[in-house]
C-alpha cells in the first residue's frame, strides 16, 4: 500500500455530485407519463426519442434537480439525479450484488468511517464497494480484491460510470484475497475487511494479519450454513473478539390515505451478516460466563427437541373434542354476553 498523502488531484472525481442544477456529464432520471422510466447522460446537442416525441437535453442543463420539463409531443418528464440505490439496483451486474438494505447495515457494523482503509473481496460487480468509496471520503482509501478478471471489469466500470472517472483512492486487485492481501497491504495497516464471498473462512487467517487491533471484520454470507461455519472458524483463531450476527428484513408500507399497510411484495431473503474485532496480539478476553454449549450436540439434545419435550404434545380425539366443547362454550358466553349488553343499552 502506498503511504503517498492525498492530494487534491488524488480526490474521487465529483461527477457523482448529489446536487446543484444539471450540468453536461451528469445522469437523469426521467419519469414519464405512466412512471416509464429513462436513464440519460447528458451532453451537449443529446435528444431523447420516445414514441411521445423528443425531448433535448438542452432543456435540462441548467434547471434544478426535481424539475419538470416538457417533451415536444407535450409530454411532461420529472428529472432527478438517481440516488446511489438507484444506481446500483439498475446497473449491469456480473455477480449477484450487496442490496442497498445489507449495504448501509454493513457500512454500520464494520464502522467505515471518513479516512478509513478498507479492504474488500469479492468485488463482484463493484455495488459494495461504491458504498464503501462514499463512506470513507476523499482521505480515506478502499482495496478490492476479485479473482475474476472479468468481474473486476464489470465492477470498475460501474464504478467509473457512477463516480465520472475511477477514484483515485480506489484500488482493484485482481486474485485470490488469501494470496494478493499480503502482497497489497501491510501487516496490521487495515481498518475494516468486509468480505462478500462463497467461502470467507478461507481468508480469516490472512485477515487477521492485515486488520489493525480492533479493527473490524464483516462477513457476508447468504446461507446459515456458511453463517456458522465461518462464526466457529473465527473462535477457533482466538484471534478475534466473540462474532455477532444479523439479518436485515425491510418490509416497504403502502402509505395512502387510509390504505395505510405493509407491502404485499418484499425481498425476504438476501444474506446474513456476521462481525468480530481484531483482538491485540496476545490478548486474552476474560472468560465469559455462559451457560452449557449447545453447539455440539448428543442423542439426548434430540430428544429434547421432540415435540413431546418442548411442550408441543399430540392432541388426543378425546382432548380435542373436549377443547372444541371448551370453544363452543366460550362463543356461547360471548354471544349471550353481547345479547344482554344490547338489551341494557335499548331500556
Ligand atoms: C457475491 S460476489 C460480490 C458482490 C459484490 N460485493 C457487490 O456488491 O457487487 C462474490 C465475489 O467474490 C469473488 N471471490 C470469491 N472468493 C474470493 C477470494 N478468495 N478472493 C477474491 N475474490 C473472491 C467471486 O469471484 C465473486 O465475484
Amino acid at each position: 500500500m502506498t503511504d503517498e498523502p492525498l492530494t487534491e488531484n488524488r480526490m474521487p472525481h465529483p461527477a457523482s455530485r448529489p446536487s446543484g442544477p444539471f450540468r453536461v456529464g451528469d445522469r437523469v432520471q426521467l419519469t414519464g407519463p405512466k412512471g416509464r422510466l429513462h436513464t440519460i447522460t447528458l451532453r451537449p446537442g443529446g435528444e431523447l426519442h420516445t414514441h411521445h416525441g423528443v425531448l433535448r437535453h438542452e432543456q435540462l442543463i441548467g434547471v434544478p434537480d426535481g424539475s419538470v420539463v416538457e417533451g415536444s409531443g407535450g409530454h411532461e418528464y420529472l428529472a432527478l439525479r438517481p440516488l446511489l440505490r438507484d444506481f446500483v439496483m439498475s446497473m449491469p451486474r456480473g455477480a449477484a450484488i450487496v442490496y442497498p438494505k445489507d449495504a448501509a447495515q454493513i457500512l454500520a457494523e464494520a464502522d467505515v468511517f471518513p479516512g478509513a482503509t478498507v479492504v474488500e473481496a469479492g468485488v463482484g460487480s463493484g455495488a459494495l464497494s461504491l458504498w464503501l468509496l462514499r463512506a470513507v471520503g476523499a482521505s480515506g482509501r478502499l482495496v478490492s480484491f476479485e479473482r475474476r478478471a472479468d468481474f473486476a471489469d464489470v465492477a470498475k466500470a460501474n464504478v467509473e460510470t457512477f463516480f465520472g472517472e475511477m477514484p483515485a483512492n480506489w484500488d482493484v486487485v485482481v486474485g485470490d484475497l488469501v494470496e494478493a492481501l499480503p502482497e497489497t497491504v501491510g501487516a496490521a495497516s487495515v481498518d475494516r475487511v468486509v468480505l462478500d464471498m462463497l467461502a470467507p473462512w478461507e481468508c480469516i487467517d490472512a485477515v487477521a494479519d492485515a486488520l489493525t487491533p480492533g479493527g473490524v471484520v464483516v462477513c457476508y454470507v447468504a446461507t446459515a450454513t456458511q453463517l456458522s461455519r465461518v462464526a466457529e472458524y473465527i473462535r477457533t483463531t482466538g484471534l478475534f473478539t466473540e462474532p455477532d450476527a444479523s439479518e436485515t428484513m425491510v418490509r416497504g408500507w403502502h402509505v395512502e390515505g387510509l390504505a395505510v399497510r405493509p407491502d404485499h411484495r418484499m425481498v425476504a431473503h438476501t444474506g446474513f451478516l456476521l462481525w468480530a474485532r481484531r483482538l491485540a496480539p496476545g490478548a486474552i478476553p476474560p472468560e465469559r460466563k455462559r451457560r452449557a454449549s449447545k453447539s455440539s450436540y448428543s442423542d439426548e439434545d434430540v430428544e429434547l427437541w421432540t415435540p413431546g419435550a418442548v411442550g408441543d404434545r399430540e392432541i388426543t380425539d378425546k382432548n380435542l373434542r373436549k377443547r372444541v366443547r371448551e370453544a363452543r362454550r366460550a362463543a356461547e358466553g360471548a354471544r349471550q354476553a353481547a345479547a344482554a349488553d344490547e338489551d341494557g343499552r335499548a331500556e
